[in-house]
């Protein structure tokens, strides 16, 4: 059995050309052999996007609205991430998905042209939310503070470096929100925006109802916004991580439900960071209709 102290804040490892977290790349033929079923739900993110949010919010639509029921388990047994592992210390996430019932709700945050081609040839239906880069980019450095999975990210400005250099796991924010944004064209994806969940919960959960050919009364619409809303989620133990091993996720030094707001970015570039980051954000997201919000 691996030591954990093989894998906590080590540097990550690379799989198929992707920086990814050391615990994670250990044995990854797990995941390249990963058998999907047709019925599979893939939430699918860069991470700090929404992952959590939108896993809730698809397993309370599965449940039929019914908050009561995903409150019997903790969010990482009813959403595994298939790529987790942190062996010696917690179930990996393809030895939990091999023995759970269908339809599986299974979260990743593997880049479009890594993810195992079974998903791909299954027609799995995938729902996936992208964040602004910037957002992205604040929240994903509080993460890495408090979880030992990762490196340590050192200081902001250095961190904010290595974030639009790829040189974290999972490598390039812009390649992959690029890479599901044009395979949306040719697979049922459901591509979905942080800023409109943020905007117009209701709208949004809808839009996942009908992607998944649920039908939900108003009642139930009404008790899923509450259940899945910022403040709801944060004081939920099953769905705020607080239930994790302390020595992986330290909450005391940011909790992974940290602000839960669009334009968070502002308390933390500087202006010389923010014009450097716009400028480098035109050139990587040029020939791309794709657009994100850094204020709503
Ligand atoms: S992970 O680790 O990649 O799975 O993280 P992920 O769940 O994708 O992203 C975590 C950020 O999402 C925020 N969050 C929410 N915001 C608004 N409403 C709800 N219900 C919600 N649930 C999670 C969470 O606070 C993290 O963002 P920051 O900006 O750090 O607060």
């Amino acid at each position: 059995m691996a030591n954990p102290d093989s894998y906590l804040r080590q540097p990550w490892r690379t799989v198929h050309g992707i920086p990814m977290v050391n615990a994670f790349a250990l044995n990854w033929e797990r995941i390249d052999n990963f058998q999907s079923r047709p019925e599979d739900i893939v939430v699918v993110t860069f991470p700090k996007s929404g992952t959590t949010w939108v896993s809730e919010i698809v397993d309370v639509v599965l449940k039929g609205g019914d908050p009561k029921k995903c409150k019997e388990d903790n969010i990482i047994n009813r959403v595994p991430m298939m790529e987790f592992a942190a062996p010696g210390k917690m179930p990996a996430g393809t030895d939990q998905l091999e023995v759970m019932a269908s339809p599986r709700i299974i979260k990743t945050h593997i880049p479009a042209h890594i993810l195992p081609k079974t998903f791909w040839e299954n027609r799995c239906k995938m729902i996936y939310v992208g964040r602004n880069a910037k957002d992205v980019a604040v929240s994903y450095y509080h993460f890495d503070l408090m979880n030992k999975l990762e490196p340590h990210p050192g200081t902001w400005a250095q961190y904010l470096e290595e974030f639009m250099a790829g040189r974290v796991a999972y490598g390039s924010w812009y390649n992959h929100v690029k890479g599901y944004w044009e395979r949306r064209k040719d697979h049922p994806i459901l591509y979905l925006f942080y800023e409109d969940l943020k905007e117009d919960l209701r709208r949004e959960i809808v839009k996942v109802a009908q992607f998944l050919g649920h039908e939900l009364s108003e009642a139930a619409l009404d008790a899923i916004t509450q259940h899945t809303s910022f403040e709801a989620m944060r004081d939920n133990p099953t769905t705020n991580y607080s239930k994790l091993p302390s020595d992986i996720m330290d909450h005391s030094v940011s909790p992974f439900m940290r602000k839960g707001t669009t334009g968070d970015w502002k308390n933390h570039f500087t202006v010389a960071q923010n014009e450097r980051f716009d400028q480098d954000y035109a050139q990587k997201m040029s020939g791309t209709d794709l657009r994100f919000r850094t204020q709503i």
